[in-house]
């Protein structure tokens, strides 16, 4: 049995997909893939810096090839990301001098960007990551270039750009650490200023780059229900549970499910002890529970990687780290958890 097969009536389930996978260069990776998830979603080929380097070139290779991976598993494909201001391109913001431009430039470039590259792949997505991590921890606007010089405005001119070059996707907010509360009342004011105005918004994205010591599962929860009380469907768009504790002092420790860290295991040694492995096992499987809980409000759960060498956490926050944030282990084999998901679903 797969997780696609056994979560096919409750949500999809999904990964994003590097580029190796996508061109099928990784075999076993595009295999598990192929095998085991329902939804795909782009890791790094479609951002800004990927797909439109330069004012006047776009690169498509990868997205192209991304894409029509997706469709050949019969898989639902999302586009991630179109305004973000993490890699994002130079020249996006600011003139040839590196100065902010104009708001009338700004919203021609992003509405250029966002025409070209969603049209590209019209009637092809289910849906788009329009904006990113617009938000501070305490819900403040994040002062990012797009904020810098159009204020609040950038994030419905977005929405609106997106719909209009392709009315039928479907149009997603997302961010991390969605558990705080500051966060959660930010977005939750966002998605029912977009509705009140008129404007399309499908989805709230909550990442869910998670640890085994924050966030507490009911934060977690009330920010979930919270979301879908707007009247918009929540999705779980990039989990992966790290077992090294986080650096962010504001993540809201959850201290039952702790366990001691030491320094000293920094980088991990090749084999994670066992008790913190039967640790990361139960604690994954307390958030699917959770999931399978609000199967009513939740469309999609997509892991950020299918397999622990495939993760981003394995260099973030701080490079030459060993992590196991995933599903499958660095031979793409099913961990533990794959069986319990599957039995419980
Ligand atoms: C990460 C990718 O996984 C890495 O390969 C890349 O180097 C940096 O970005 N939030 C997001 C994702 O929305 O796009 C990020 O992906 C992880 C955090």
């Amino acid at each position: 049995n797969t997780l696609k097969e056994a979560l096919k009536d409750k949500f999809l389930i999904g990964t994003a997909v590097n580029t190796q996978q996508a061109s099928g260069k990784d075999k076993a990776g595009a295999e598990v893939i192929r095998k085991q998830f329902s939804a795909i979603v782009a890791e790094n080929c479609m951002k800004s810096q990927e797909i439109h380097p330069e004012e006047n070139r776009y690169n498509f290779t990868q997205a192209d090839e991304f894409v029509t991976f997706g469709e050949k598993n019969n898989q639902t494909v999302t586009g991630h990301t179109l305004i973000w201001h993490t890699q994002l391109s130079r020249w996006f913001c600011v003139d040839k001098d590196g100065k902010n431009v104009s708001p009338e430039i700004l919203k021609k470039r992003m509405k250029d960007h966002i025409t070209t590259v969603v049209k590209r792949y019209k009637g092809r997505l289910k849906g788009w990551d329009v904006v990113n991590e617009a938000f501070e921890d305490n819900g403040e606007y994040r002062k990012t270039k797009f904020y810098e010089i159009l204020g609040e405005e950038y994030i419905p001119l977005a929405f609106q750009y997106a719909h209009e070059a392709d009315p039928n996707a479907e149009l997603y907010y997302n961010d991390y650490s969605m558990a705080l509360p500051g966060r959660r009342a930010a977005v939750v004011k966002l998605v029912k200023d977009l509705k009140k105005r008129g404007i399309r918004i499908d989805a709230i994205g909550m990442q869910g780059h998670v640890g085994m010591d924050y966030p507490k599962i009911s934060e977690f929860e009330k920010s979930m229900l919270a979301f879908a009380e707007t009247g918009v469907k929540v999705m779980i768009t990039e989990l992966d549970l790290t077992v090294i504790p986080s650096p962010n002092p504001n993540v809201g420790a959850e201290v039952s499910a702790s366990f001691e860290y030491n320094k000293e295991m920094n980088p991990y040694p090749k084999e994670l002890p066992a008790e913190v492995a039967k640790a990361w096992t139960a604690r994954m499987n307390d958030f699917f529970r959770l999931f399978l809980k609000h199967q009513d409000i939740i469309t999609r759960v997509t892991l950020w990687g299918v397999a622990d060498h495939n993760s981003w956490r394995n260099d973030w926050p701080m490079n030459g780290r060993t992590d196991y944030p995933l599903l499958f282990d660095r031979n793409y084999q099913p961990k533990p958890i794959v069986d319990l998901i599957i039995k419980e679903a």
